[in-house]
């Protein structure tokens, strides 16, 4: 029997290449998202929920499953304030991560950011830095936590601000070398790729992944590596 893989935030950018990547597996016979919006996409191992989350406390029987990817999150801008933020990225990602842990899950992915920590002075990569802490100390078999630098991609509904960073950030990748290449923009797309396509074996133990090493695993698993 294969195992079961929950998916959070399977409407977003990354999350939706995600729920494809998860989808492919054969190691998944049945992957759940979790949504609060339903998504229009149908297969034989999908399984939707729409829930209300801010009443996820009352579906926790759904967080069950062996493992759990997150691209759930926001910014401050979308949440409106940054106690709201702080309640989307830390207070939900660290809910899921903890239950679907006492339900028996093994494994969780995380998508964090470039520059998360818990003491930096940007209160978007404390917050980030927090959260992984946070998952951190729960115990899982199997944490693994991507660090991407800007996410490339079209986006449903494309904020201007990011259609420009999407071209600045494709402008101003070749000149960010050296240390200074962990900043260079990434496609959802090789984040989502390098988080469901990690071969068993180097998942025991958690596991941080820079935005340079997702790009060389994504190069590596394309065959395009150096
Ligand atoms: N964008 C970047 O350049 C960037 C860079 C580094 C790291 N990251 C991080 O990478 C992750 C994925 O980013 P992305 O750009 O792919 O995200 P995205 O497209 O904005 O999608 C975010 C997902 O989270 C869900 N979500 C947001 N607020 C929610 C709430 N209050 N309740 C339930 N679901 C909620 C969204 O659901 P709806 O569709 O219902 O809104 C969506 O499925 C995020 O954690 C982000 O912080 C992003």
């Amino acid at each position: 029997m294969g195992y079961k893989a929950l998916l959070f935030g399977a409407s977003g950018l990354t999350g939706s290449y995600c729920l494809n990547f998860l989808l492919d597996q054969h190691r998944y016979d049945e992957v759940a998202i979790i949504t609060r919006k339903p998504i229009q996409k149908t297969h034989p191992k999908l399984v939707q929920h729409v829930i209300d989350f801010g009443t996820i406390k009352k579906h926790r029987n759904l967080l069950e499953a062996d493992h759990v990817y997150s691209c759930l999150g926001s910014t401050i801008k979308e949440a409106g304030s940054e106690q709201a933020f702080r309640e989307i990225d830390f207070g939900l990602n660290t809910y899921i991560a903890r239950t679907a842990y006492e339900l028996g899950a093994s494994r969780f992915s995380l998508i964090s950011s470039v520059g998360a920590d818990p003491d930096s002075r940007f209160f978007y990569l404390k917050v980030k830095g927090e959260t992984e802490e946070a998952i951190k100390s729960i115990g899982y078999k199997s944490l693994l936590i991507m660090r991407p630098a800007g996410l490339l991609g079209k986006r449903k509904h494309m904020r201007l601000k990011e259609a420009f960073g999407n071209l600045g950030g494709r402008l101003v990748s070749p000149v960010l070398i050296g240390p200074l290449r962990r900043y260079r923009p990434i496609k959802a797309e090789a984040v989502a790729f390098v988080m469901c396509q990690l071969p068993e074996e180097s998942l025991n133990g958690i596991h941080i992944y820079e935005n340079d090493t997702i790009q060389q695993l994504y190069d590596q698993f394309q065959g395009k590596a150096e």
